[in-house]
């Protein structure tokens, strides 16, 4: 069969990746997607059992580092379009660890930009596009000028009655970079390189920086899925410092949804905050986690409030991230499509029903699966 496009995705089988990977695949069969990605500890093919057989679905197993295998990727599948997500991600880990996020995320994405610069300008660039999938804590850390929150100037299905905002100021499109943590400094440093692809050499990118996402397939490091599985079996919560910090939580398959539209009708160049105006401060969310994973595992909600155990805090903490995605909502018509609370419902209810996804993924049975199947990792 022929195919109208080929998109690379890379990180396909990590967290968000896996959701687009799957909104790709079935929703443009006359695409071929190709799923790119190392299979780190945060990646798992298990998140794509539902599309592995598809026909316009192949995974390469490689590293973003690696130029030579992306040159022949790129060149051999005629990919003309990448959106890139493959990265390290979680905080904690580039506190104890920053020299491999430097190298995944500010080399890997080098790596990827200079293979898809060699079989692109030959062509002239004509329908390619690199897409870049960032964060919103490039941004460094907002205040909190409102702790009790106060109602926001605007309204979006995302809010609920709890909605509040808990500062003035909003990250958009025009702040200055202000990164604090070595992941956030790593990603900011890949959003600049794939800036000066565009501005020296003439690379279509685009660039986006989300805010915090939830739903399911995320790995068990991160608050909501680490929480909901702790519940499960009742070990403490570990809140940092006094759990005041302020997120902006997205449902994953929003993100997706985002990110074909902006790879579709985006401009090139251009730059898109994506967020659901749903500002959340960590206790708040862990009681409401509490409550819902209670009630789903049939106990007394709130009977397991006394897990939640403050610790030290976390080194440089944000204290809130809250995103202004209006230009997005303006010039492309996106918006979120879920309440939080049926949001949070959707996702605890998740992982409960695949409670055997969550012993997998934290025994570490899948990497002995994997091992099998792709010869090591
Ligand atoms: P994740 O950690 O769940 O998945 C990362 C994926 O990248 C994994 O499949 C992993 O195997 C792969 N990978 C890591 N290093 C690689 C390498 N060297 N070569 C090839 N593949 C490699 O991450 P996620 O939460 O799904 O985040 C995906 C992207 O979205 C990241 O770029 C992240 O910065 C960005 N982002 C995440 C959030 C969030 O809340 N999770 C919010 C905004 C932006
Ligand atoms: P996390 O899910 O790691 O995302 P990020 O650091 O990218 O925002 O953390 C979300 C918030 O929850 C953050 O303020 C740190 C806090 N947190 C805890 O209090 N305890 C934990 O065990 C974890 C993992 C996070």
């Amino acid at each position: 069969m022929k195919f109208m496009r080929t998109i690379m995705i890379t990180g396909g089988a990590g967290f968000i990746g896996s959701h687009v990977v799957r909104r790709f695949v079935r929703n443009y069969p006359d695409y071929r997607i190709i799923n790119l990605d190392k299979l780190t500890y945060a990646g798992n093919l298990a998140n794509l059992k539902d599309v592995e057989d598809c026909p316009n679905y192949k995974f390469v197993k490689a590293d973003i580092c690696d130029f030579d295998k992306l040159l022949s990727v790129i060149r051999d599948e005629k990919v003309d379009g990448i959106i890139h997500l493959a990265a390290e991600s979680h905080v904690d880990r580039s506190i104890k660890d920053p020299f491999t996020f430097a190298r995944t995320n500010v080399m890997g994405t080098l790596s990827l930009l200079q293979a898809a610069k060699a079989v692109w300008e030959p062509l002239g660039y004509k329908n390619c596009l690199f897409y870049h999938i960032s964060t919103d804590e490039v941004y460094g850390a907002l205040e909190l000028t409102h702790p009790e929150g106060i109602e926001p100037p605007f309204s979006t299905k995302a809010s609920s009655e709890q909605h509040k905002a808990y500062g003035d100021k909003f990250f958009t499109e025009d702040l200055k970079y202000m990164p604090h943590s070595p992941y956030s400094a790593s990603k900011a440093s890949s959003d600049h390189f794939v800036r000066a692809f565009h501005d020296t050499y003439g690379m279509p990118v685009i660039v986006t920086n989300c805010s915090n996402n939830y739903g399911p397939y995320q790995f068990p490091e991160k608050l909501i899925p680490l929480f909901v599985n702790n519940i499960r079996h009742r070990k403490p919560l570990p809140v940092y410092g006094r759990g005041e910090n302020v997120r902006d939580w997205l449902y994953v398959e929003d993100h997706a949804r985002a990110i074909d539209l902006i790879f579709h009708k985006g401009e090139v160049a251009e730059t898109y905050n994506i967020g659901g105006f749903n500002e959340w401060k960590n206790i708040d969310i862990v009681k409401t986690l509490i409550r819902v994973t209670d009630r789903l595992l049939g106990r007394a909600e709130g009977e397991d409030m006394d897990l939640i155990t403050y610790v030290t805090d976390r080194a440089g903490h944000d204290l809130r991230y809250a995103i202004d995605s209006s230009k997005l909502q303006r010039e492309l018509g996106w918006e979120p499509s879920l309440q939080f609370e049926e949001g949070i419902e959707k996702t605890v209810k998740w992982y409960l029903e695949n409670g055997e996804w969550l012993d997998q993924v934290t025994s570490g049975e899948y990497l002995k699966y994997y091992e099998n199947m792709y010869g090591g990792r």
